[in-house]
């Protein structure tokens, strides 16, 4: 699966200095998957982060292993077990340092996911993520661990797996030296309630189909203040356009500066 020499359950060097993910899963073996690539697995290889994937079936407690049950007061699919998730972050917590680590379960009816959220967490020493699936988790234990329900979006997804993948790579990024030009974090779409400009590259001309297609000619021009103005109207319409919700907060902060 992944381009990297990386183990499943322990992944990267984890001498503990980087920034640490736990995960808790009933799938280890999709880790580190799409994190083992590109920018964010490279940082993995090198030890900036590590991370961790905690098989939920390990604490298992019937013979024939399973982890979930039917919901009380009836209904469709399984709910993973309090005492289930209790072992494995008991198991986790053993370790003095994991215990102060921000407790995340990934979940639909969690909070919005936002870059906000994902600078935060990486300012900080790691995170614990729970990963959901069937129906879910038993609530008892979400509360008694103290877990705070993320959400990457208004829809459901199979499991929490792939949502830990987003909220991994959206916080690892911004480790230092993660990125390989500092310079790219700074203009990011949201960092300013707007969305990113377009981007061209060479060919300056490029033919498809019969058809010449050209590049703005003031991306052309080496005329830093214009192309700067030009890539702010930019922003500015596409996010009025396709975020009208985004854009009234950027309106509303612009007022007030
Ligand atoms: N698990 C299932 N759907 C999810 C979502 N939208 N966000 C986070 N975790 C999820």
């Amino acid at each position: 699966m992944s381009d990297l020499p990386l183990d499943v359950q322990k992944i990267g060097k984890g001498k503990y200095s980087s920034w640490q993910a736990h995960v808790l899963t009933a799938f280890p073996q999709m880790f580190p998957g799409p994190l083992g690539f590109s920018n964010v697995g490279k940082a993995l290889e090198k030890d900036i982060w590590s991370l961790e994937a905690h098989d939920l079936r390990q604490f298992a407690t019937t013979s024939y292993g399973s982890i979930d049950d039917t919901p009380f007061g009836g209904g469709a699919g399984m709910v993973i077990c309090p005492h289930i998730v209790a072992s494995c972050m008991d198991d986790l917590l053993e370790k003095s340092e994991n215990a102060a680590l921000p407790r995340i379960y990934v979940s639909p009816k969690g909070k919005p996911f936002t870059a906000k959220r994902a600078k935060q967490l990486a300012a900080g020493a790691g995170a614990i993520i729970l990963c959901g699936r069937y129906e879910g988790v038993d609530q008892r234990v979400i509360d008694s661990y103290g877990f705070e329900e993320i959400s990457i979006g208004d829809y459901v997804i199979s499991g929490g797996e792939l949502a830990s993948y987003v909220l991994l790579d959206a916080t690892v990024r911004l480790l230092p030296n993660v990125l390989g030009a500092a310079a790219s974090l700074t203009e990011e779409s949201f960092e300013h309630s707007l969305l990113e400009y377009p981007q061209y590259t060479r060919p300056a001309l490029w033919q498809n189909q019969g058809q010449d297609f050209t590049v703005p000619e003031v991306l052309l021009s080496g005329h830093h203040a214009r192309i700067a103005e030009w890539r702010l109207q930019q922003s500015e319409a596409i996010t009025s356009q396709v975020r009208p919700d985004l854009f009234a907060r950027y309106q509303a902060r612009k007022h007030n500066r």
